[in-house]
């Protein structure tokens, strides 16, 4: 078998550029391609730590946080910026943010804070990570009232998605990852969402070892549509709001499970519910919601909205959501595979009608 190449693509932003290196065994080589010239830490957590932290090679120090969302906050922020006053980290200095997407917005936000400002790479180890959360330069930290809703635009100067790294990357974790590449699919790449419904498609999911090489090629081809999206629309004026498919419901879920839904889980009820919806307002055919559930089905994500979760708490949850505007809730919704579209002044009895219909 012929072993896939590692691949570079480059992201442009109103300040610059930077490259995504897209292989194995990258992490090892982190400070040489990445061209950091100075002292740099690793920031990861508890759970990536252990197994990647020392493939890393030449950290001044490795900061582990705790694993998980609960600790996206800005209780943690602090912790980091202590470590790297104790670790004499100055402005000439670099964090390498090694893990998920957690791990990922939080450095990104210490970064662009810390000193006022300093240089970060990401190390995305997730499927989500590596497709969503690592290209595009959001950062920021959940808040009681609220999902991400403090932060700051701060852009990496390099990314590398290690495929090694997904090796140890639970099977749930890989499905979970798959919600935003579907959502990839949905907005902006038809025939990456038409493959997965193809009848022989597949994934062996409970052996990532042996299913690298197609990982390797769906995930770039997935980096890629986020790539054209974030160059088109850099500050989330218009187009990117379209990356948040299926987010206004999935955000919402998340939080009303205190994060017992994964992040992509929660995503991939979202987007059934927004086709329901979209359905139900007459933007697309009935059939859309079966085919995306067809192929979240296919790589292990929920297609229900858990039925004990009340629609009255998810809504108001919805309305503390950043993407309120006027009161009034503004929803991603999909006319057809490819093509989806902002929509705000959607009636309350709409969004009620699509929890319950998707509830199970
Ligand atoms: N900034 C953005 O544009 C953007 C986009 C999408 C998502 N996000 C954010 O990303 C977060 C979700 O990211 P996620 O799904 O990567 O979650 P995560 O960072 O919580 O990682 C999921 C779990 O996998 C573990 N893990 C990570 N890499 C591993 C590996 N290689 N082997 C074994 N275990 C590993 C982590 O410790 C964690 O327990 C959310 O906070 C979401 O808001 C941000
Ligand atoms: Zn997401």
């Amino acid at each position: 078998m012929t072993e896939i190449k590692n691949e570079k693509l480059t992201v442009t932003h109103p300040n610059g550029s930077y490259p995504i290196f897209i292989g194995r065994q990258l992490l090892a080589n982190v400070s040489e391609m990445a061209q950091i010239d100075g002292p740099f830490v690793v920031v990861t957590d508890d759970t990536v730590g252990p197994l990647h932290a020392d493939k890393v090679k030449g950290a001044t120090a490795v900061i582990q946080v705790p694993t998980g969302e609960r600790f996206k906050t800005l209780d943690t922020i602090r912790t980091i910026y202590d470590e790297l006053f104790e670790n004499g980290l100055d402005r000439k200095g670099t964090l390498v943010a090694l893990g998920g997407g957690v791990v990922g917005d939080m450095v990104g936000f210490a970064a662009a804070t810390f000193m006022r400002g300093i240089d970060f790479v990401q190390c995305p180890t997730t499927v989500l990570s590596m497709v969503d959360a690592s290209v595009g330069g959001k950062t920021g930290v959940d808040m009681p009232q609220g999902k991400n809703l403090v932060g700051a635009f701060k852009q990496p100067t390099a990314v590398f998605a290690d495929m090694d790294s997904l090796k140890t990357l639970p099977q749930v974790e890989i499905s979970s990852g798959f919600a935003e590449i579907v959502k990839h699919g949905l907005i902006n790449d038809p025939d990456l969402f038409q493959s997965f419904e193809a009848d022989s498609w597949q994934l062996a999911l409970d052996n990532p070892s042996t299913i690298i090489d197609t990982l390797q090629t769906i995930i770039a081809r997935a980096i890629q549509v986020k790539i054209d999206v974030v160059q088109e629309d850099p500050y989330e004026k218009g187009r990117r709001a379209t990356l948040n498919y299926g987010h206004t419901f999935g955000h919402a879920i998340e939080q009303v499970t205190q994060f017992e839904v994964r992040h992509g889980e929660g995503v991939a009820m979202g987007m059934v519910a927004a086709a329901n919806m979209s359905a139900r307002l007459g933007y697309c055919d009935e059939t859309l919601q079966g085919r995306i559930e067809a192929v979240l089905e296919k790589v292990n994500l929920p297609t229900r909205i858990p039925a004990h979760l009340d629609p009255e708490l998810l809504y108001e949850v919805m309305h503390k959501d950043k993407k309120t505007a006027v009161g009034k809730v503004r929803f991603i919704l999909i006319r057809d595979v490819g093509d989806v579209f902002l929509q705000g002044g959607v009636p309350d009895t709409a969004v009620f009608e699509s929890i319950r219909a998707v509830q199970g």
